[in-house]
């Protein structure tokens, strides 16, 4: 009775773990991206975050993998203290942590990075992402959500920082198109791969 037991509660295990390896994928495209929801800019209190839309669509487009970098200490929902807290944090030139890591980072050869503009410049989390991995010999692509700047100068601090890596052309989309026009940030996406030789 404990042998067959023991069996079931093997089998019950295994089964258990199918689901997994199953979620494991072979994609050699990974999209990375960090995104603020709650109180922003132009958009009201938002679930989603823009950059998170924006890259949701791209990780369809080019049937990639997915890493949210997660702040370990979330930023304030409203607007004016999430303001703060990237000034603090910019004029410290802080590392914040975020969640996890990517385990299986050589399965990718195709890094896409996105990020909302905070100040004119790239969130301190996503110079923590870039600074912990090696990108040599990966070809990344920035993208971005702003209300004005743009990419502002996103991409030379890119192609400064990852000497490695060969940098493509980023696309920056406004927030408030990437949040709220599903259907035109995905037409602009989708002739910004063609435009770069992503896609046909
Ligand atoms: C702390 C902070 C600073 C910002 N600074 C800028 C800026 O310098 N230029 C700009 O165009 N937008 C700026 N914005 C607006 C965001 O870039 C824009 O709303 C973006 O779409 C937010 O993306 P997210 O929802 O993925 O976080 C700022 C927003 C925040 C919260």
């Amino acid at each position: 009775m404990k042998k067959l037991i023991s069996l079931l509660l093997v089998t019950v295990l295994l089964c258990a773990a199918i689901p997994v390896f199953a979620e494991e994928t072979s994609a050699h495209v990974l999209v990375v991206y960090f995104s603020h929801a709650g109180e922003n800019y132009n958009v009201g209190v938002i679930e989603e975050g823009n950059t998170a839309k924006m890259g949701k669509i791209i990780a369809e487009q080019m049937g990639a993998d997915v890493f949210e970098l997660v702040p370990v200490v979330p930023y304030p929902e409203d607007y004016d203290s999430c303001l703060d807290v990237a000034t603090r944090e910019q004029q410290k030139k802080a590392r914040p942590e975020y969640e996890g890591e990517i385990g299986n980072w050589d399965q990718y050869d195709t890094i896409f990075i996105g990020f909302p503009i905070w100040w004119g410049n790239i969130p301190n989390i996503v110079y923590t992402f870039m600074e912990a991995y090696d990108f040599s010999g990966k070809t990344v692509i920035p993208f971005n959500t702003h209300e004005g700047s743009g990419q502002a100068h996103s991409q030379r601090d890119i192609e400064g920082l990852l000497t490695d890596a060969s940098v493509l052309k980023g696309l920056a989309v406004r927030g408030s198109k990437a949040q709220s026009d599903v259907e035109g940030t995905d037409a602009e996406v989708a002739g910004w791969l063609k435009s770069i030789g992503l896609a046909e």
